[in-house]
């Protein structure tokens, strides 16, 4: 039998290129090998309390971005948390067993009190119990996430094993985080240092039109040019050659390394050669991100059937645990 992969997608703030050669290309990869799924977690952003306005259309931002990136809802089960009252309802089950002292020991909580003190909700507080019910609910047995979700795993592990120990049973299999490592490529950002990423602003993202991602390429921080023939460039000019990795041609990387390394490179040239390479990347993502966010009959019959098909899973789940907790029909 096939294993189970699931994992949650916040729905804050658009795709961007980082995200794409990082863990999207491999959720597609993953989707012909193991039992997925993949969900909108609607109900963890609650906890900022977004606008009821920008509520749904966060929503609808990710739903319509996944699948122009290959996500297929009919290999795939991809669904919105909120359609699974089943996860609530678990999710109160599952809070009778988490105690207060190490929830307020996770790392993430601790930062939410320190960034957020104006708002430190219950919510927040239980936030690794809901993602628990997330994981259990469908017995799932791989997460894949990044290093700041580690601990959020290794809670669910310890509420899964919990629940087993208390009612004396192996119903919950313990869930692993799963690592991508040698799939991860690495896309850099454009201001010179670091990795691309969404809070960093130097992000290119896979909606973004031509002009813009052209703006955004030639403003890409660079310096005053090589010295010394074949110097190492320094980490800026070394983010450009990386990004050129993964939207220009072999050829292409090689003309520019070899002109950097003759001094006679020509960062201007190098910039319209890079944004004209992404934006052929990336517009038919675009094209699609478009033509799936203007059809809502279309993102209406996705969200139905991976609602209709994750109940399965949680429906079943939640009668057995009512039955081990003790809960019986009149
Ligand atoms: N907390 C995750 C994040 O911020 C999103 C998430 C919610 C999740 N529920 C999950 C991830 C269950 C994996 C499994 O990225």
């Amino acid at each position: 039998m096939k294993e189970t992969v699931l994992s949650g997608i916040r729905s804050t703030g658009n795709l961007h290129l980082g995200n794409y050669f990082g863990a999207i290309r491999n959720f597609v990869r993953m989707q012909h090998e193991y039992n997925c799924y993949f969900f909108v977690a609607d109900w963890h952003s609650l906890t900022t309390h977004p606008h009821p306005r920008d509520l749904h259309a966060n929503v609808k931002t990710v739903l319509s971005e996944y699948l122009a990136c290959g996500i297929d809802p009919e290999i795939a089960t991809l669904y919105v948390q909120s359609d699974i009252p089943e996860i609530a309802e678990l999710y109160l089950l599952m809070n009778m067993n988490a105690y207060i002292g190490e929830l307020e020991r996770t790392t993430t909580f601790k930062e939410k009190v320190r960034k957020q003190l104006d708002n430190v909700n219950a919510g927040l507080l239980t936030y690794p119990v809901l993602m628990a019910a997330d994981i259990i609910i469908h017995k799932a047995n791989k997460v894949p996430v990044g290093k700041d979700q580690e601990q959020n795993i290794e809670m669910a592990r310890r509420f899964a094993r919990r629940f087993n120990t208390i009612y004396e049973t192996e119903y919950f299999p313990e869930p692993e985080g799963f690592s991508f490592s040698g799939n991860l490529i690495k896309i850099p950002g454009l201001d010179g240092s670091g990795k691309m990423g969404k809070s960093e602003g130097n992000a290119i993202n896979l909606a973004d039109d031509a002009k813009k991602i052209h703006q955004k390429v030639m403003r890409a921080v660079t310096d005053a040019g090589p010295t010394e023939m074949n110097q190492t460039p320094p980490e800026a000019i070394e983010n450009l050659f990386k990004l050129m990795e993964v939207a220009s041609t072999p050829e292409t990387v090689i003309h520019f390394r070899e002109q950097y390394a003759k001094c006679r490179i020509r960062y201007g040239d190098l910039k319209k050669q890079l944004s004209a390479d992404i934006i052929r990347l990336t517009a038919p993502i675009r094209t699609r991100i478009l033509e799936i966010q203007a059809d809502d009959a279309y993102l209406a019959k996705v969200v139905k059937m991976g609602a209709e098909k994750a109940r399965i899973s949680a429906s079943a789940t939640l009668r057995d645990v009512r039955e081990i907790i003790g809960f019986r029909k009149f």
